[in-house]
């Protein structure tokens, strides 16, 4: 290439990031809220056929790289753009790939077509003149959009954004796939397929930039189903019993879903792995590490947003040697459950429900955002998902409570029906402690770490949320 080429495309690549840097730290799934403006780089531009000139850019920030659909002209995002949607959804479903200035988006359609009664595959006309395009709303991380009309013969489509590119195995996109081909389980929305970052160099760094599935119609989640509930007179109103029904029902197919994921001894990356004491040692030193790092990180020092919580959070930070202790002595467990691959980010949050209350889908299999990927795919304890349930039942009855004022009252009967439920369905397995003890333990375990988790999650994106898993952390730890 010829130098001058060379500096036109630093110039192109230069012109869109001052474009882009002031809005770009404001949006809500920017990482680090802290990072200045400076700190946004456009490294790639891909042009999209058949969009009118529309783009992805792929930005750098701080070593964090992140995926901006974008108008060239403006430096806008453009994720909303149904021409745009439409052509990632394209290449997700039919595959191809797409040149930019120093590497290329690949459409990777799930190969293995799931052989029973799978409805057939969407198509979407395009260019996309009749199509509906929509933001489905959803945490921070993402932005998925709902792709349908009059050219979606076979129903709707979930088009999600992953706004972080990171190198390596996407957990979305290797459930997606195992769901796909590997077990019978069609308790999730259909997977067809995913569209990759592949830089010039390093060759072979590829990262998933979106993700394609079947739109359930008519489903919430259940965080917004139980949240309606509630309102409607606490847990003891007139919901009382559908809310029950609905936390047995989780707890039934969170069991389906844990049987589904640890039956593939044959797969490597699936296959169940017996526990032993010193990998219930390494886990419980990895969670206490984890509570150090949150206890003595710059945000949890700072604690700033909110004057009123440092006292308690220093009177926590003191008791941060007992939380490791208590995270150490999983050791101690028992060894009767296998570890498998789990959801990773399991709560209400992530469930579907139709509106019966009786179909209940999981979805969302990216794990933790904020941990690295290869974690993120470890094998561990289901009770992982179970606890990530139990304190979303905590965090439900909180912010219901926040809504309404008079409290809705106790969480413990939702909690213990998903939990007797889940227990029934994961019974003869493999992955569920015959031991008493040994399940109180790993529960406990990965309660205090998920509540230590969404703590600094909290500090560091939600300061108005802290105050609920410091509650939970100051029961849990006697403060
Ligand atoms: N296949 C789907 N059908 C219907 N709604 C969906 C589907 N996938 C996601 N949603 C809706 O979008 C929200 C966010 O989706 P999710 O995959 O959890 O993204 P995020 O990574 O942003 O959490 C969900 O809570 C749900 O309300
Ligand atoms: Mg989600």
């Amino acid at each position: 290439m010829s130098a001058d080429a060379r500096d036109d495309r630093a110039g192109v690549l230069a012109d869109l990031s001052a474009r882009i840097a002031p809005w770009l730290p404001k949006a809500r799934w920017f990482p680090g809220k802290d990072r200045a403006a400076e700190s946004v780089r456009v490294i790639d531009l891909l042009e999209i056929p058949g969009t009118g000139a529309l783009a992805v850019a792929i930005v750098e920030s701080a070593g964090t790289l992140l995926v901006v659909p974008v108008d060239p002209l403006t430096g806008l995002d453009a994720a909303a753009e149904p021409a745009l949607a439409a052509a990632i959804a394209m290449l997700a479903l039919g595959g191809g790939a797409v040149t930019g200035l120093h590497g290329s988006l690949v459409g990777r359609p799930v190969e293995a077509r799931p052989s029973d009664n799978a409805p057939p595959l969407p198509r979407v006309a395009f260019p996309a003149a009749d199509l509906r395009v929509r933001p489905l709303g959803g945490d921070a991380s993402n932005t998925s959009l709902v792709i349908e009309g009059a050219g979606a013969a076979g129903g709707a489509l979930v088009l999600k954004l992953l706004r972080q590119a990171r190198p390596g195995i996407h957990p979305e996109v290797e459930f997606g796939r195992f769901f796909a081909a590997a077990t019978d389980w069609r308790g999730t929305p259909e997977f067809y397929g995913w569209v990759e970052y592949v830089p010039v160099a390093p060759e072979g760094d590829r990262a998933a930039v979106a993700t394609l599935h079947t739109f359930e119609p008519g489903c919430k989640s259940a965080w917004e189903v139980l949240v309606e509930w509630l309102a409607d007179g606490g847990l003891d109103g007139a919901k009382r019993e559908s809310m029950l029904d609905l936390a047995r029902h989780l707890g039934t197919v969170t069991a389906q879903m844990h049987r589904a994921l640890a039956s593939r001894c044959d797969l490597p990356d699936f296959a169940p792995e017996p526990a032993t004491a010193a990998g219930r040692r390494a886990l419980g030193h990895r969670l206490a590490t984890h509570a150090r790092n949150v206890f003595t990180s710059s945000a949890f020092a700072a604690s700033p947003q909110s004057q009123t919580l440092s006292p308690r959070l220093s009177r926590l930070a003191a008791k941060a040697p007992g939380i490791s202790a208590e995270l150490e002595a999983l050791a101690a467990a028992g060894t009767t459950a296998a570890d498998i691959r789990v959801h990773g980010d399991y709560h209400l949050g992530q469930v579907l429900v139709d509106e019966s209350g009786q179909r209940v889908l999981p979805i969302d299999f990216e794990g933790e955002p904020t941990r690295p990927l290869a974690e993120r795919r470890r094998k561990t304890s289901a009770a992982k998902d179970v606890a990530g349930m139990l304190r979303s039942f905590d965090y439900l009855v909180a912010h219901v409570d926040r809504l309404h004022g008079a409290g809705p009252g106790d969480p413990a009967p939702l909690a213990e029906a998903f939990l007797v439920a889940y227990r029934h369905g994961a019974s003869r397995s493999a992955w569920w402690p015959t031991d008493a003890d040994e399940e109180r333990r790993l529960l406990a375990a990965f309660t205090l770490d998920k509540a230590v988790y969404e703590l600094a999650y909290e500090l560091a994106n939600r300061p108005d949320w802290v105050e609920v898993p410091l509650g939970a952390l100051e029961r849990l730890a006697g403060v």
